[in-house]
């Protein structure tokens, strides 16, 4: 059933206080909930609809009386009373629940023993019968009881207020919450757990304790996470104002969980791969994903608890929002431009093919049938991308002052996207034109510019043309309102100082404060746009959208001297590497039509020569030259193509990355040597960014397949005294099948057996090896004592993984596209948001030649006929056929 943004209705009935009561057990677990219900408008009677999901309903009481069975109606998926009392009135129900069944993670489940809750978006109907929708925001208790021994450690939102013993070796505690929330924000977690404690002195001085649990022999492996906590902390107060509000901030790791994970009110609970980290076990990538990932959850204690969604089409109101602030927050703990190739990187290979699939949707989408699908790139990083663009429209002092009118406005409400902009309009009096169509409108918006020099008026004009492509259930847009930061170089590559620019025929003046600027914001907002500047006195070269000002495709006509001019100048660094990406997408693209037509493949010595430059800059930071020296990913060269070509695009990168290794080859061995180090593990920038050099050098020199060069590496994995290292020489060795491979595979094996997160990382490396026919090892895998398909992290760390290789998923005898199919109905009969995510893999099946579309639409039907396939995988898969 598709659900509508446009047929929101407001609550007939709020809920005002919810005292619940569980009463945990092996065979099943009780939970009684009490509910104060205000009807809406006092004196009219409406039914109550609840939703509830595979409980068993025990009873229920309306201001204490036991209703019968004719004053309710029960489905599989509501509890329905016909005609409520008109004024306030308490409802009390019982529900059995039976989470040690639970495979779907989802509502109360168990994990490795424990039990623990995840509510979001909507799990919370799956332990009671509730109005189970973010609008609905009520205080709560919760009651938890439970075996002492087997559970010693209750947790649940808010503040402990009464604990102690019970009969039959059972105990109990009482959680009360002051603040309201919606059910989704509702967690619960009883277990043996152990915690690491710390304190965390607000600036007015409330002293917060902080615990973050874990089974005990891994406190060890939580410090980092302590420390990003109190980072983010912090940080939030010193940027935004924003203080906790509780006297308690617990955080819990749990290995199953379907996502990264949940902000539930004080009691965070995170996949476990996002907390625990030691330097042999974790690589820089992981405890940056850490520090990310915990300022994220804790951010969202205002942006999404104290103001959260009014209903879950405004996902992007808390996720975009939130995901900006911990993409700012990182960037003022690392370096900013390094922070911010990854997130575009990181649009780019995700979102970009999202919105140009049968899965594009608006920011805030505007239908739905499984919610769970809608937790997406688009939602997180292109809202986010919508935020980042007032930030850049206003400033920083002026989103500031959108952000404090925002909380001033919404504190403990539940509100919408307009909100958000309402705010930030407001605060500063703004003029955001169309701005809104963000929010709306799906696709990625292509902007063409033209440049023109008037050596005569000394004007440089830009012409824009924009065209928002058409997307399902879209075929028509309208121009959208784009930022575009802009900068002119002069012959030195200094930035040319701008004061006017002429547009609609009016002379604009662009200085700050009477000062020439450096980087203006241009507002485009029509479908072909002229801007002017004036006074500018040679032909500048024009660095364009910089810092990445709007989430777009931009289109421009730089010439390649142009483009090697701003890869050597421009003091945007974002800038930097986009001209080199630019030039080597262009590359590769002219490759791959040398490679369809038989044609030998020859490497411009330009781009080696400029690759050469960034490597070889010592003024340069070492994480942004491992950037810069990186080529675009495969999939981003496919998505420029009429049809996907998998094959080809393989091997040109690997040409293009072999010849450049053997080019280069001297230099790609003295970055190595120089960015040794035997000093003993730290996660801090110095340390981090000579090893993201030294790693990609030791790829690329591993990718020649040479004697003396895996020796280098196998040398590397045995010296190294920390798993970045040691796992970025294990990837460097394990490029080419053979007998290293295999050794070097099976003993990081042995070493790491014990370990399930080093075990899963050992997983994604063989699964996503490009090596022909590996379909057959992933099988293989599937067999192995390490791999458990009720886990999520496994299946994404093997399936996903396998996913990750074009050239094997997309294996011309459709042997990836069956395995996919085959493990997807399975995976759905255990866990369907995990098999949702992994069906997502054929999306993008007319992409490709149609020999190949005919056998991913074989696998779709497939799926689509299954019996009892869940809603979760039947509206990406039907989508999928559909578009
Ligand atoms: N709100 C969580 C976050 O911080 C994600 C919850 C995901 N839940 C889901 N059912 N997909 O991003
Ligand atoms: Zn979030």
């Amino acid at each position: 059933k598709e659900i509508f943004l446009k047929h929101y209705k407001m609550p007939d009935y709020f809920f005002d206080t919810v005292d619940l009561k569980f009463s945990l057990g092996e065979d099943k677990t009780i939970v009684c909930s009490r509910i104060t219900v205000l009807p809406r408008v006092e004196g009219v009677s409406f039914p109550l609809i609840l939703d509830g999901q595979d409980l068993k309903l025990v009873s229920i009481k309306l201001n204490g009386e036991e209703l019968k069975k004719e004053d309710f109606v029960l489905d599989s998926r509501h509890l329905i009373l016909a005609s409520p009392p008109t004024k306030p009135f308490i409802l009390e129900i019982v529900t059995e629940i039976y989470p040690q069944n639970n495979t779907s993670l989802e509502g109360l489940y168990k994990s490795s023993g424990n039990f623990c809750t995840q509510c979001e978006a909507e799990g919370f109907r799956k332990i009671t019968f509730y109005q189970d929708r973010p609008d609905i925001m009520a205080k709560y208790t919760c009651h938890v009881e439970a075996d002492k021994t087997l559970y010693p450690v209750l947790l649940s939102n808010g503040n402990l207020i009464e604990q102690g013993d019970l009969e039959d070796g059972r105990h109990y505690a009482l959680w009360e919450d002051p603040f309201k929330k919606p059910s989704y924000l509702f967690a619960l977690v009883a277990g043996q757990l152990i915690s690491r404690d710390d304190t965390f002195v607000t600036r007015s001085g409330r002293k917060v304790s902080l615990r973050i649990w874990t089974k005990a022999e891994d406190v060890p492996k939580t410090a980092h996470a302590m420390h990003s906590l109190m980072a983010a902390m912090k940080w939030d107060e010193e940027v935004f104002g924003l203080e906790y509000d509780l006297d308690l901030f617990n955080i819990v790791a749990v290995p199953d969980f379907n996502m990264g994970a949940m902000e539930n009110k004080s009691l965070n609970i995170f996949n476990s791969k996002l907390v625990l980290a030691s330097p042999e076990t974790a690589t820089d990538a992981d405890y940056a994903s850490i520090l990310g990932v915990i300022g994220h959850e804790y951010f969202h204690n205002w942006t999404g608890n104290r103001v959260t969604c009014r209903d879950w089409f405004q996902l992007s109101l808390k996720e975009g929002l939130t995901v900006f602030r911990d993409q700012e927050f990182s960037s003022d703990m690392g370096s900013r431009t390094v922070k911010r190739i990854a997130d575009v990187s990181r649009l780019r290979t995700y979102q970009f093919p999202q919105d140009a699939g049968p899965m594009a949707h608006p920011v805030r989408p505007h239908s739905y049938i499984k919610m769970d699908n809608f937790y997406t790139v688009t939602v997180y990083e292109k809202g986010a991308e919508v935020v980042r663009m007032y930030k850049t429209l206003l400033g920083s002092s002026g989103f500031r002052k959108g952000m404090d009118l925002y909380f001033k406005r919404h504190d403990g409400q539940a509100v919408t996207c307009e909100d958000f902009f309402a705010a930030m309009r407001d605060a500063n009096d703004a003029d955001f034109s169309n701005f809104l169509l963000w929010y709306s409108q799906a696709g990625t918006p292509l902007v063409k510019v033209t440049s023109s020099y008037n050596s005569e008026t000394n004007t440089y004009s830009l012409k824009f043309s924009q065209q928002v492509p058409p997307t399902p259930g879209q075929p028509v847009k309208d121009p959208m309102f784009i930022p575009v930061a802009i900068g002119l170089l002069d012959s030195n590559g200094n930035d040319l100082p701008l004061t006017s620019v002429f547009h609609e025929g009016l002379l604009h003046s662009i200085s700050s404060n009477g000062h020439p600027v450096s980087t203006t914001v241009l507002r485009v907002t029509k479908e072909e746009e002229e801007f002017v500047f004036h006074d500018i006195p040679h032909k500048p070269v024009p660095s364009i959208l910089r810092n990445y000002s709007a989430p777009i495709r931009l289109d421009s006509d730089l010439t390649d001297d142009d483009l090697f001019f701003l890869l050597d100048h421009d003091s945007d660094e974002f800038n930097r590497w986009e001209a080199g990406q630019i030039l080597g997408r262009k590359l590769m693209l002219s490759l791959v039509a040398d490679y369809q037509q038989n044609k030998p493949l020859v490497l411009n010595p330009k781009f080696v020569n400029g690759m050469k430059s960034i490597l070889c800059d010592s003024s340069l930071d070492k994480e942004f030259i491992a950037k810069a020296i990186t080529l675009p990913g495969e999939g981003e060269i496919m998505d420029m193509m009429e049809v996907a070509d998998p094959d080809a695009v393989h091997a040109v990168r690997c040409f293009i990355k072999k010849q450049l290794a053997s080019e280069l080859r001297g230099e790609f061995l003295t970055t190595v040597k120089d960015n040794s180090s035997a000093e003993p593990y730290e996660f801090n920038h110095h340390n981090m960014t000579r090893r993201a050099l030294k790693n990609t050098a030791l790829a690329y020199l591993a990718s020649l397949d040479d004697l003396e060069l895996t020796k280098l590496a196998l040398n590397e994995y045995k010296s190294a005294t920390n798993l970045t290292e040691q796992f970025a020489a294990l990837t460097a060795i394990a490029q080419n099948p053979g007998e290293a491979r295999d050794s070097v595979l099976a003993d990081f094996y042995r070493k790491w057996e014990h370990d399930y997160l080093v075990v899963n990382k050992w997983l994604t490396l063989q699964a996503i090896s490009d090596i022909p026919g590996n379909v057959k090892n992933v099988q293989r895998l599937l067999n192995h004592p390490s791999f458990d398909i009720r886990n999520p992290n496994k299946v994404y760390s093997l399936i996903g993984g396998f996913c990750g290789s074009p050239v094997n998923l997309h294996a011309k005898d459709g042997s990836g596209y069956e395995f996919l199919g085959d493990i997807v109905l399975q995976l759905d009969k255990l866990n369907p948001q995990v098999a949702a995510r992994m069906v997502s893999a054929f999306s993008r099946w007319r992409r490709y030649d149609e020999t190949r579309q005919a056998l991913a639409k074989v696998q779709l039907e497939k799926i689509v006929a299954a019996n009892g396939l869940s809603e979760n995988v039947y509206e990406i898969a039907s989508k999928s056929l559909a578009a």
